[in-house]
């Protein structure tokens, strides 16, 4: 190891997150295949899939599925619900908690209510969002929606699969019924766009789409399929300076560019890279960005940032809302500012440099990696490009690194198991 460069081993310690990204990632459960070991639960995982709960349950940590078998599910559809009432039900059945065989059966003082994915839509009245679990007597356990007066109607059957404590499936006797949750919900081209985004950690953005001309535009294009790319409300906040300083038509602009005029889900974003035109082009090559994914990571590229899908707030025919950890900035309104992003440090920070007189600080290698300056050249505008040679020695580091890297993850991978 101390044989090797700076620069190799900062680039080990990057390809290293990258290695741990990619473990997670494949790591993470699938309700639909673990679902699918078990044909009694069929129709329960073929509503999962059509209503986009399995995404849902996919995405999060430290949760539970209470299933039902096919005659179970037969009596819920049977009550003819449109599917948005269907996705109320079964989200009543998914625990923001994990709840293993074991757990329900020492529940502390016998009973608890469980928050569930229907209370977390912000759309369940009074308790109705939550499931009542009970320890009964003879070993039994018992399930009732909250919002039904403690009616517990089902029982715990068995367990399905347990990954403590990332998800837990069981089954259940029966669906539970709650009339808030089959009540007639609105489709999703008749939801409150900025409404749904303000609950949901997307406020700023909300409430400055409000106050222009741009919502109009957005609503307008609700009905035939539209996605929306909102930025969280840490990051917009700290953008407001920025935003206020544009011209109405830029600001009508970027607000524009931050939706796409079609509907595109999660899954086709992953699998469908491109250029996108948005809601502010207008000619050809203008206002565009491109979609890009990395294994599970869905990236949206302008020529000046690099957003990167952070959440789903809605992924439904025909919109989709999705959370972005980035101002989209469009060129057209934006210049580069940082340096271009290199595939190394930034060299302004610590490294030696010929301009720079001041005597040298004591760096560590992993920050302030052995560049070579005549390796860069600096443009007028400050971005930094790196010829041949540098690259040739970045792929060979690079390969080096990855060769370490993948011995310590095999004999890291043993010790494990
Ligand atoms: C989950 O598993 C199903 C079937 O096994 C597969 O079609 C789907 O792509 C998987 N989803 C993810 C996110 O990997
Ligand atoms: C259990 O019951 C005791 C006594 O009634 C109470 O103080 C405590 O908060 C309860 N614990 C939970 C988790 O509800
Ligand atoms: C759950 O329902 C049971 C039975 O109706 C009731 O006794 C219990 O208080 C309820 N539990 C909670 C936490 O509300
Ligand atoms: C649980 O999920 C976390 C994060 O996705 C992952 O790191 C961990 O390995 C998972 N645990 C198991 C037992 O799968
Ligand atoms: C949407 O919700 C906002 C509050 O967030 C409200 O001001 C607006 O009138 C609502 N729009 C419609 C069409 O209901
Ligand atoms: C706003 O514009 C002025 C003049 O162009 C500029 O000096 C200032 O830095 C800008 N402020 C922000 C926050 O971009
Ligand atoms: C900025 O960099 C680009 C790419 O290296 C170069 O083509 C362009 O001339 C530079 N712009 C200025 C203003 O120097």
């Amino acid at each position: 190891m101390q044989l090797l460069p700076g620069s190799a081993r900062t680039l080990m310690l990057s390809l290293s997150a990258l290695l741990l990204l990619l473990c997670c990632a494949t790591e993470a459960h699938n309700i639909t295949s673990i679902l699918a070991k078990n044909p009694e639960f069929s129709t329960f995982n073929h509503y999962l899939t059509v209503t986009h709960l399995a995404n849902e349950i996919n995405l999060r940590e430290t949760i539970t599925v209470c299933a039902v078998d096919n005659p179970g599910m037969s009596d819920l559809l049977a009550k003819g619900l449109s599917i948005y009432a269907i996705k109320n039900v079964l989200s009543l059945h998914i625990l923001l908690d994990y709840f293993g065989a074991k757990k329900l059966h020492q529940i502390t003082n016998g009973t608890a209510l469980a928050a569930t994915m229907y209370q977390a839509t912000g759309s369940a009245p009074g308790s109705s969002g939550f499931v009542n679990i009970t320890d009964l007597k003879g070993g039994k356990v018992g399930f009732g929606a909250g919002g039904n007066d403690g009616d517990l109607t089902a029982t715990f059957v068995k367990s399905v699969e347990e990954i403590p404590y990332n998800i837990s499936v069981i089954q259940i006797s029966k669906i539970l019924p709650s009339e808030e949750a089959e009540a007639p919900t609105p489709g999703p081209s008749e939801q409150n766009l900025t409404a749904l985004m303000s609950a949901h950690g997307c406020k700023v953005f909300a409430d400055t789409l409000v106050a222009s001309d741009a919502q109009k535009t957005y609503e307008d294009n609700l009905e035939g399929g539209l996605t929306v790319f909102c930025p969280m409300d840490d990051v917009f906040k700290s953008f407001l300076p920025k935003y206020k300083n544009l011209t109405a038509d830029g600001k009508l602009s970027l607000l524009l560019y931050h939706g796409i005029p079609v509907y595109q889900s999660l899954s086709l974003l992953k699998s469908s890279n491109g250029v996108m035109n948005t809601l502010a082009t207008d000619g050809a090559k203008k206002y565009d960005f491109t979609v890009q994914n990395d294994g599970e990571v869905v990236t949206l590229k302008t020529k000046i940032v690099t957003a990167r899908i952070t959440g789903t707030l809605l992924d439904e025919q025909p919109l989709g809302i999705f959370t972005i950890d980035k101002v989209l900035l469009p060129k057209e309104l934006f210049k580069a500012e940082a340096p271009a992003p290199a595939p190394a440090p930034a060299p302004e920070a610590d490294a030696p440099t010929t301009k720079k007189s001041s005597p040298p600080a004591p760096v560590s290698p992993a920050e302030a990696p052995n560049e070579d300056p005549a390796d860069q050249t600096a443009d007028d505008n400050g971005s930094v490009r790196y010829n041949g040679g540098r690259f040739v020695a970045l792929l060979l580091s690079s390969s080096l690194g990855l060769l370490v890297l993948v011995k310590i993850g095999i004999s890291s991978y043993f010790n494990f198991y």
